[in-house]
């Protein structure tokens, strides 16, 4: 479905992703792990059009998206639901819902709060009035509104506590249920393996390792030289 090939991107001059190759096939859920600093959230960016891929390719269902804004990728049916989230905060829950509302889309605000019935409690109350697991649910019910194939999720448990974790680790298979695949930016292994098929750990801009979870999730030497846990 999603294919880096060879992908070089950065910030003006410096070049901070290294020939990048990552696959996500349809229907499928993959991870890119590594320290702070190894250029996950760039990648992220990058497939999303926000940073230029300066080399290498991007392909959607095979067609490239080198040439595209962020918005047409958008209409192609990427998602990214960012680090801090983009939730406004003076806008109600049900207000930042309707932003990113589409007529066509399968999803519909409704089907959001079927899927987080704490959003519709809460739906009155503004972004900023939100805990982390509560504005990280409406950050991926607003992706979801645009009717995505494949959602970009940027470290989506960061900085939540543990019970909230596994609220998210529901939330993001019930994503994955709906047929939507997932490429995952995170730090927490056990989230990885919960929600994936496959991993790949990035190091200064670089894919040094790839494997799936069963082959993986034993391996506490990589784990150790690659993530430092
Ligand atoms: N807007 C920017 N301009 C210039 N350099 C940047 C910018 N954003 C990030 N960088 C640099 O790019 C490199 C990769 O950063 P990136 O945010 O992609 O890493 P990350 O793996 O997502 O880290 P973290 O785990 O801390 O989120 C870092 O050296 C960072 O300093
Ligand atoms: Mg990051």
């Amino acid at each position: 479905m999603l294919q880096l090939k060879d992908m070089c991107s950065g910030y003006g001059g410096g070049e901070i992703l290294h020939r990048v190759s990552i696959e996500v096939p349809p229907n499928s859920a993959v991870t890119i792990l590594g320290r702070n600093g190894a250029g996950k959230t760039t990648a992220l960016r990058t497939i999303m059009g926000l940073c230029r891929c300066a080399s290498g390719s991007v392909t959607l269902g095979g067609k490239p998206l080198d040439d595209l804004t962020p918005d047409a990728r958008a209409r192609m049916g990427l998602a990214l639901v960012p680090d801090d989230r983009g939730v406004f905060g003076s806008l109600s829950v049900r207000e930042n819902l309707e932003i990113a509302q589409r007529k066509k889309s399968r999803w519909q605000i409704a089907d959001v709060y079927d899927l987080f019935p704490r959003l519709k409690e809460r739906q009155n109350n503004a972004g900023n009035a939100l805990s982390g697991g509560e504005q990280q649910m409406l950050a991926i019910g607003r992706a979801l509104l645009t009717d995505p194939q494949l959602v970009l999720l940027d470290e989506p448990t960061e900085g939540l506590a543990p019970i909230v974790v596994e609220q998210i680790v529901e939330v993001i298979k019930d994503v994955r249920k709906a047929g939507i695949s997932l490429l995952l930016v995170e730090q927490n292994l056990s989230v990885c393996f919960a929600v994936a098929d496959f991993h790949y750990i990035m190091e200064d801009g670089q894919i040094v390792h790839s494997a799936a979870t069963a082959d993986f999730h034993h391996r506490r030497d990589l784990h150790e030289k690659y993530l430092g846990v």
